[in-house]
């Protein structure tokens, strides 16, 4: 099966009637994962509330409308608002009148949060507590009938509970712990959540996962760096010693365990997701290079431009997730291996580099370092 059409089955029958579905940050990465499988396999329609940042890009969906037809059309209505700004937010809750909301909008790259932290807080945490007001006043004043079936479900990550050692995972019941100011402002905003869950009743589901790649990931974090910086025979950056581990998850999985999650989830329940997937930063950057090497062989393997650099400040050591409370209770698992996952996306990055050259030109970022410490302390002092 193409890794890019992993079905979820029956959506439409998932989403119970659902027809009006607010996404934020539906013009990201993951976010842009969960509205074209929306588009595809639903007949929902889909209000993308985006404030069109630099890591924001509409290719795909056009793509999937592109696909679809005319008639489609009217099934995406992106309005672009800043979360940040609660009465357009509001007005755009209002006008989306939402029977499910996924709130996915958040500044995610951690070496960015090193360097300007302030941002982090204003999306992260007050854009969240913005969202909560918003939507509590839209629950309010639903029907009984609408009330019952509503549900806003906030996609997390695993970082908010640190760093592991050696052994062991993080599961539902680990206490938070977080370390960097991303993981922080997503903390905040998980306990942000389930406070008004706990104080108004808000019917909420929260969901931590591991590390995601695949297609159409703005080209600033690790996998798709790698891929580019090889084919341009630059330095391939691995931080420290290289043997910090992450889970990897291929995203089209993830998006199964969202809407799983939005739909079915319990109330005021979080779940972690990850497919077993932990290699050391070095292992993935060394299955990348020999991908390479077969698709676009060169004099000297790839692996030859792998260098180390300076570590990343508080750099968290290992990532695991023990998913069986999703896998259990709403029959979730990952269907995609790393290798799989990887093949196809190092395939895909090599047919779409001119959309890289695209989105890292128009965010004005060509792949330089970002969020060393030093670099970071003078911003903080300047802002
Ligand atoms: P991304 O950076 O690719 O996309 C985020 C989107 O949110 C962008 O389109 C951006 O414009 C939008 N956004 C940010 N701040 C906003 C604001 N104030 N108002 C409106 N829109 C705003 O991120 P992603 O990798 O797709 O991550 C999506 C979500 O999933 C995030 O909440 C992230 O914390 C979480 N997550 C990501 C991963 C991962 O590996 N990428 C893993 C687990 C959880
Ligand atoms: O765990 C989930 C999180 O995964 C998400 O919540 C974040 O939004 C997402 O960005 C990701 O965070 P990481 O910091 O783990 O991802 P990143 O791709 O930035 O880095 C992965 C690992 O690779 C990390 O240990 C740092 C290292 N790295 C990263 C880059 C960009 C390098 O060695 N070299 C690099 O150039």
């Amino acid at each position: 099966m193409d890794p890019q059409q992993t079905t979820t089955p029956e959506l439409s029958e998932l989403l119970e009637g659902r027809q009006r579905i607010l996404v934020t940050g539906g013009a990201g990465f993951i976010g842009g994962a969960v509205v074209r499988r929306l588009l595809r396999e639903s007949t929902a329609t889909v209000f993308n509330v985006d404030k069109m940042s630099y890591a924001s890009d509409l290719s795909s969906i056009e793509g999937v409308l592109k696909e679809a037809g005319q008639a489609s059309e009217d099934r995406h209505h992106l309005l672009k608002v800043d979360l940040t700004d609660a009465e357009a937010l509001a007005a755009a809750v209002r006008q989306a009148d939402p029977d499910l909301v996924m709130h996915l909008a958040a500044e995610s790259h951690v070496d960015r949060s090193i360097e300007g932290p302030g941002d982090f807080i204003a999306s992260n945490v007050t854009g969240t507590f913005h969202l909560l007001q918003a939507i509590r006043g839209h629950w309010d004043r639903l029907s009984d009938e609408r009330k019952k079936q509503f549900r806003l479900h906030h996609i997390s990550t695993d970082e908010v509970f640190g760093s592991l050692g050696d052994v062991g995972r993080f599961s539902e019941t680990t206490p938070y712990d977080p370390r960097s100011p991303y993981s922080a402002s997503k903390a905040a905003s998980d306990h942000l959540v389930s406070a008004w869950h706990h104080t108004y009743g808000l019917p909420v589901v929260l969901t931590n996962c591991s590390n995601n790649y695949g297609p159409w990931q703005f080209p600033e974090k690790l996998i798709p760096v790698v891929i580019l910086k090889a084919v341009a025979g630059e330095p391939i950056p691995l931080y420290g010693d290289g043997a910090n581990v992450r889970d990897w998850l291929y995203v089209e999985d993830h998006v199964d365990a969202l809407l799983l999650a939005a739909t079915k989830g319990g109330l005021g329940h979080s779940y972690c997701i990850g497919g077993y997937g932990e290699r050391t930063n070095k292992q993935v950057v060394e299955a990348i290079c020999h991908l390479l090497d077969k698709l676009i062989p060169s004099k000297s393997a790839h692996s030859s431009l792998i260098t180390p650099v300076t570590d990343r400040p508080g750099h968290d050591r290992r990532y695991a997730i023990d998913p069986t409370k999703i896998s259990e209770e709403l029959g979730w698992t990952s269907s995609h291996s790393f290798e799989k996952g990887l093949k196809s996306t190092v395939k895909w990055f090599l047919k779409n580099h001119s959309w890289c050259k695209k989105v890292r030109e128009r965010a004005n970022y060509q792949g330089s370092r970002l969020g060393i410490a030093g670099h970071g302390l003078l911003q903080a002092q300047n802002s």
